[in-house]
């Protein structure tokens, strides 16, 4: 048993609800606290000198100066697996030029998987392994990682492999999710519903067989799947035994009605989602997870967070750090803009970077500083946790700590 502190604020996120707004007034925050750990769980969070005398002869480990402490957050949507660059792209984009004309000379989804194919095994995890420690260092401790820059038999398994080795080493949870359902590649000789079906028998039963993934993603999106097919593709891998979630109403509404009836566990991106689907989601366990970072990579709109939280929603926050759309990776900056922009409290990010997302990978031992939960948090030097949010990303984690040790 350990005890760590004293922190000036520890900002537990306990009993706050799963859905739904919050306001900051909800947020419990206990002020000179402490954590007490064993092993890899918290057992209890209270003030420090209280711990410390209910807890004689124990190992202490020592704050120095003002820290604040929060859970480590949780990155619920990723592309950190892939190579190559698409800085070509986000200027040509900038430069004005379509989404037609970009893919015409070279980039989009397509390019990346060129490179991801042509990359060795070596590149991918060495690179892979870098963005887990960046995303580390700014205080996320579970990532959920995608494949689909691979999109055949051999690619799709190469990336699943490289992920599963990349979890081997590194502290943090790594979540893998299949997305073979990125796009039909261009070398794939058939229909959309031919390729769906390739997924189906080709790739998900390898998948499952060498246990690399129990969770399956699609993109439904005029450039990518077509509702119906994708729902029955959807309803087939469920089937299989997979867990789902939804690239959902990114540029067309729609899609995230098909994520809601076929029980997705969460559907991502949700920019154009019209009111109607907004309530939808609303009334279901499927999470909405907003992608700041696209949104702020392609210079579109922002996911409507606030009126899914108004309406109930359970509202996550991920990154979606990918080589095209969301080229920057960190969460934390990409979270305070998007709560400037679509006026969220403190309490509804830090929820949504936390416990919402964790919900959203079927992860509920972690999340909020709680007694009996996964003892991953993260220190911030200075008094006052609204200065997290309130720098914009710039005030940089302190400590970072993995199932009670400090990384
Ligand atoms: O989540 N929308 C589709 N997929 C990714 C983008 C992938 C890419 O551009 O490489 C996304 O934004
Ligand atoms: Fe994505």
């Amino acid at each position: 048993m350990k005890l760590i502190g004293p922190f000036k604020q520890v900002v537990t996120l306990a009993n706050l609800p799963l859905r739904g707004k919050l306001s900051d007034e909800q947020l419990e925050i206990i002020v000179d606290g402490g954590i007490l750990v064993n092993n890899d769980k918290i057992q209890q969070i209270g003030n420090f000198e209280t711990l410390k005398s209910e807890n004689q002869n124990i190992e202490i480990e020592t704050i120095e100066g003002e820290q604040i402490v929060l859970p480590a957050f949780v990155d619920s949507h990723t592309h950190i697996c892939f190579g190559g660059n698409r800085a070509n792209d986000f200027a040509m984009r900038n430069a004005g030029k379509t989404y037609l004309e970009i893919a015409e000379s070279g980039g989009g989804i397509w390019s990346s998987v060129q490179h991801t194919r042509n990359a060795s095994e070596d590149e991918l995890l060495k690179t892979l392994l870098e963005r887990i420690d960046f995303l580390i260092s700014i205080g996320i401790t579970t990532i959920e990682v995608k494949s689909g820059y691979g999109l055949d038999v051999e690619n799709e398994l190469k990336m699943l492999r490289i992920i599963k080795k990349a979890k081997e080493q590194t502290k943090a949870t790594l979540v893998p999710t299949c997305l073979s359902a990125h796009l039909k590649p261009r070398d794939f000789n058939g229909s959309n519903q031919e390729y769906l079906q390739y997924v189906l028998t080709e790739i998900l039963p390898k998948v499952k067989e060498e246990n690399l993934a129990n969770r399956v993603d699609i993109f439904i999106e005029k450039s990518a799947f077509q509702p119906q097919e994708s729902k029955d593709f959807l309803l087939k891998t469920k089937d299989l035994g997979f867990g789902i979630t939804v690239h959902a109403d990114q540029f067309t509404p729609g899609s995230s009605r098909i994520a809601v009836e076929v029980g997705a566990k969460s559907a991502d991106h949700l920019e154009a989602t019209i009111d109607a689907d907004i309530e939808f989601l609303a009334k279901s366990e499927t999470v909405a997870t907003a992608l700041p970072g696209a949104s702020l990579g392609l210079g579109e709109k922002f996911t409507p967070a606030r009126k899914l939280l108004d309406a109930g929603a359970i509202v996550a926050i991920a990154s979606d750090w990918n080589p095209g759309s969301a080229p920057m990776g960190n969460l934390i900056t990409q979270a305070s803009i998007l709560a400037t922009f679509e006026k969220l409290t403190t309490a509804e990010v830090l929820a949504g970077m936390t416990f919402r997302s964790a919900f959203a990978l079927d992860l509920e031992d972690r999340g909020k500083l709680e007694e009996d939960l996964k003892a991953d948090f993260v220190t911030f030097k200075t008094n006052n946790f609204q200065n997290i949010l309130y720098n914009q990303g710039s005030l940089k984690a302190e400590a970072v700590y993995i199932d009670g040790e400090k990384v």
